[in-house]
């Protein structure tokens, strides 16, 4: 795994974005996308690149249960408004949370990913080393499953709701597998809030107890983050 740290979060997002950039122009199928708050700024910065992405497919690791596409908190919502609307991507594919069978829209998304294997993916953490909502102790086998938010998760997650107990309780998440099977991962982590994750993603154990070490067994990871989420490596 490559590490760069960057003074601010404003370089780091600059450097991923130059690193998107290039892999586009390298001609880059697919390409998967994470939410939250991490990649934001990666996000603003394509939608005002004006590139032709008719050729590029997107797939999202992941969507609560239970959240309508057009609900402003669902992360459907969340990518049409800060990417989707402003770009021509070819097809871009977020799991469906409120699916009338969770179970089927998993295979349907794993079939996806079959018919569109992602050249690299975008991803953040949580401040627990989840990857995707594939917790700590998600096996690294899972493909893309309905996963139980942990009360960390909800607690980290509740900023974008009006009441705590508004925060769903599950997610569909690409599974760790099918993270795995992206030919490049690109994961951002910025803030001292994720200095501890850091530390075990980069320099733990491998371990289903940090979901994010697994990228050490990964080909090809790069790890982009800021000073302070770097603050706790050696
Ligand atoms: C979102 C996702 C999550 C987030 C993680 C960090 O699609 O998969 O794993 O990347 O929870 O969230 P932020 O960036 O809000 O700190």
């Amino acid at each position: 795994m490559k590490v760069l740290i960057f003074k601010t979060p404003e370089e780091a997002t600059e450097a991923a974005y130059d690193m998107v950039i290039k892999r586009f122009d390298e001609g880059l199928k697919t390409i998967g996308l994470a939410t939250g708050s991490t990649p934001l700024k990666l996000y603003e910065k394509l939608r005002q690149s004006n590139r032709d992405v008719s050729h590029i497919t997107t797939v999202n690791l992941d969507e609560y249960v239970g959240l309508e596409p057009d609900d402003p908190q669902s992360y459907n919502y969340y990518m049409n408004e800060v990417l989707f609307k402003y770009m021509n991507f070819a097809s871009t594919n977020v799991p469906n949370g409120v699916a009338e069978d969770l179970e089927k829209e998993c295979e349907r998304f794993e079939e996806i990913l079959r018919r569109h294997p992602v050249d690299l993916q975008i991803l953040g953490m949580g401040p627990n080393g989840h990857i995707g909502f594939n917790e700590p102790g998600t096996s690294f086998d899972s493909v893309t499953h309905v996963a139980e938010l942990t009360p960390s998760t909800r607690e980290a997650n509740k900023r974008f709701f009006e009441k705590e107990e508004d925060v769903p309780k599950k997610a569909i998440t690409m599974g760790i597998s099918s993270i795995m099977d992206s030919k490049e991962v690109m994961m951002l982590a910025f803030g001292e809030a994720k200095a501890e994750a850091v530390r075990c993603m980069v320099e733990g154990p491998v371990t289903v107890d940090c979901p994010a070490s697994v990228l050490q067994n990964h080909p090809n990871a790069i790890i982009i983050l800021d000073e302070a989420a770097a603050g706790k490596l050696k």
